[in-house]
């Protein structure tokens, strides 16, 4: 087994990819490594004509999906929008190393990201020494993408400051990136196209301007419909992680993901399940992926330092860590939800004691 602790989509899959480029007989957009029907088998995973199977990488609306792949087709940007936790930046990369067969060419957007990072900066030493010319030039990956008809990603799109967003601009208008210094340009190759992420929720995000927000098509990523598909995308995700970390122990009882997330929803939608009981929500972000890693976090207890098999009291460590972000104000819901719903819960009677014990 490699021993790098997280293999790129592309690499990871590298067989899956393979697989579908051999079954894929339909029309590629020029410089795509599979067609936009296979980059859909890619992420909603299926079963080719000579059996081999795809893994899914995206659970939910299939339609969601295909409007993203068809978007990227076009000579609009993709951007994937929602609240945390849903998926966005799992999507971007997948999509990217199925469409370009390269997912590393990447932007992380923060508040300092500047102008020459989304442009290109200069090897110092080489332009002192020389000058500016193309060889002192450092493209940023967006310039790579341009200049080999791939697809570029720029992740939190809405933390870089408004003005250097701009510099998006012009690149995604005129599929072009000027260098004034050298008097030239990079013109985009076909196949060239950006996804972004953005999320609603956090703090410190600007606005998108509406000149950028009008080059790009959103797709919504919402966060699972039902209980039972948002089970079946921690169980999954849980399972792969395990093996990738390679934790001792069995994969986790169906049992006890659906306990966690049934904690996470109930406590998001300010309700229990059935309806009957109000509650309080918490201030913390109670995604898929927080729920993902309680469990993670938890099958690492019982491996480790129990006998493999995830139980309650490994469970009820991260849970409060995950529920509990504010000390006083969230404390108070997760006291109540303990008192007024685990406790009444005749099944849940472990899971309560030994949430009682954390307290
Ligand atoms: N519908 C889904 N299908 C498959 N995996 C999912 C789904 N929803 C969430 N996940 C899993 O949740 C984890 C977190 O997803 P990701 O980091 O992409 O979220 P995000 O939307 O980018 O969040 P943020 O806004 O915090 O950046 C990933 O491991 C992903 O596999
Ligand atoms: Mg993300």
């Amino acid at each position: 087994m490699s021993q790098t602790l997280r293999q790129h989509a592309e690499q990871q899959f590298a067989e899956e990819l393979e697989e579908l480029k051999k079954a894929d007989n339909r029309e590629r957009p020029e410089n795509w490594v599979l067609s936009p029907w296979a980059v859909a088998e890619y992420l909603m995973g299926g079963t080719l004509a000579n059996g081999f199977q795809v893994s899914a990488k995206y659970i939910g609306n299939r339609r969601l999906m295909e409007t993203a792949i068809a978007t990227l087709a076009t000579d609009r940007a993709l951007l994937l929008f929602g609240v945390p936790g849903t998926a966005k930046s799992w999507v971007s990369e997948h999509l990217a190393a199925a469409v370009s067969g390269d997912s590393t060419l990447l932007i992380q957007g923060t508040a300092g990201t500047s102008e020459e990072q989304l442009r290109y900066g200069w090897n110092y030493a080489e332009l002192l020494a020389k000058g500016p010319s193309k060889a002192a030039l450092v493209p940023s990956p967006l310039m790579r993408a341009m200049e080999q008809g791939k697809t570029a990603r720029v992740e939190e799109l809405t933390r870089i400051p408004a003005d250097v967003q701009d510099t998006l601009i012009t690149i995604l208008s005129e599929k072009s990136l000027p260098v004034p210094e050298l008097g030239s340009e990079t013109q985009a190759v076909r196949g060239f196209n950006v996804i972004a992420t953005a999320n609603n929720r956090d703090k410190g995000i600007n606005e998108l301007s509406s000149a950028l927000k009008r080059r790009f098509n959103t797709v919504i990523l919402p966060v699972p419909a039902s209980e039972d598909e948002e089970v079946s995308i921690v169980s999954k995700r849980v399972a792969e992680l395990g093996r990738a970390l390679q934790l001792p122990g069995e994969p986790p009882a169906l049992k006890e993901v659906r306990r966690v997330v049934q904690i996470f929803r109930e406590l998001r939608n300010g309700q229990t399940e059935d309806g009957k009981t109000k509650l309080k929500t918490s201030s913390a972000t109670l995604s898929t992926a927080e729920a993902i890693s309680v469990i993670n976090s938890g099958m690492a207890l019982a491996g480790h330092f129990g006998d493999g098999v995830l139980r309650a009291g490994d469970i009820a460590a991260s849970l409060v860590g995950a529920i509990v972000k504010d000390p006083v104000q969230d404390a108070v819901v997760w006291r109540e939800y303990q008192e007024t719903v685990m406790k009444e819960r005749s099944d849940w009677k472990d899971l309560y004691r030994a949430c009682r014990e954390q307290n």
